[in-house]
């Protein structure tokens, strides 16, 4: 399965903190916000990435991840050059896909909790033809909308509803298969002038191949697009980090822990940025005795022990 990040857009709703720099390239808290998504496909297992930008940000990117082989994972670049809505990634990055199937993520997207990278994994192993994720919100009117059965089947899906039929959103992480880039051309622009994702899901819901699973109420699911919500984001991750004392989406401890990278290339990593709490977190876990106290409990965690 391929993994596409889509970091394009305007960011309007952040300006003007984004009127020279991408909306995904902000700090949440203390790491930029593509982190967060990158982090999430790279728990899932997927080990091949395209990111999908403007063209005036896609070097920005390049420079903060490179091709990836840092992690130990391989990232490849295209450019958005209009804002042409969510599905037109899959069009995009339609050679990068070839005949596979693809996990499509949102750049300001933030998942966290317990067991959410088995369910993730458990979602990409069985998926049949698309999934998606649903999470109950206060707010369901600001996105896309799916409504269940008794049975808890999707019946309906709706994009940013003015009287939403329940109070689930689709979160930005989308499971599809290979037809979806075929099935993205049929797709023609919303009053808001884009292709919606939620047009897509409803070819899928359709044709009685959408699957929703949802994610419960032990679960945060943040998107970090006003700025609102990307100072509740800031404060949750730093909230959360600093009772455990793990970092949320730290990359390089990820693919370590994956057995991507050396524990020599996490400790290179960490040196090069130990003035910082975040390369000191880097060498934290380089360190032998740090490191395998941590195995001993993730050994034994049956959401954990699947790495390595
Ligand atoms: C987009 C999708 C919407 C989804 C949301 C999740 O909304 O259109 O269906 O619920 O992402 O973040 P947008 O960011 O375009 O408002």
């Amino acid at each position: 399965m391929k993994g596409i990040i889509l970091a394009g857009g305007s960011g309007t709703r952040l300006a003007p903190s984004t009127d020279s720099m991408n909306k995904h390239l902000l700090a949440v808290f203390d790491k930029p916000m593509i982190y967060y998504p990158l982090s999430v496909l790279m728990l899932g297992g997927i080990k091949e990435f395209m990111i999908i930008s403007t063209p005036a940000d896609r070097p920005r990117f390049e420079t903060l991840l490179g091709d990836g082989a840092s992690l130990g994972i391989s990232i490849s670049y295209k450019d958005q050059s209009n804002p042409n809505g969510i599905p037109e990634a899959l069009t995009i990055s339609k050679e990068f896909i070839a005949d596979d199937s693809v996990a499509l993520i949102l750049g300001d997207n933030i998942f966290y909790g317990q067991g959410f990278t088995t369910l993730l994994r458990n979602a990409i192993k069985n998926h049949r033809h698309a999934t998606v994720f649903g999470y109950r919100v206060k707010d369901p009117q600001r996105f896309g909308v799916v409504e269940f059965d008794a049975y808890q089947k999707a019946i309906s899906l709706e994009e940013k509803p003015k009287e939403p039929k329940s109070d689930f959103a689709v979160t930005g992480l989308y499971i599809y298969d290979n037809q979806a880039v075929e099935l993205t051309k049929k797709l023609k622009p919303s009053n808001r002038g884009e292709l919606e994702i939620t047009d897509l899901n409803k070819e899928y819901l359709k044709r009685g191949k959408l699957d929703v699973e949802l994610l419960g109420r032990g679960f945060a699911w943040m998107d970090a697009g006003t700025h609102e919500s990307l100072f509740e984001a800031s404060e949750f991750v730093k909230i959360t980090q600093q009772r455990q004392g793990f970092k949320l989406a730290c990359l390089e401890e990820i693919a370590y822990y994956l057995g991507y990278i050396s524990r020599e290339a996490l400790y290179e990593k960490g040196k090069s940025m130990e003035k910082n709490d975040y390369g000191q977190y880097l060498l934290e876990i380089a360190d032998r005795k740090h490191s395998e106290q941590y195995w001993d409990r993730i050994e034994k965690n049956p959401m954990l022990g699947l790495v390595k």
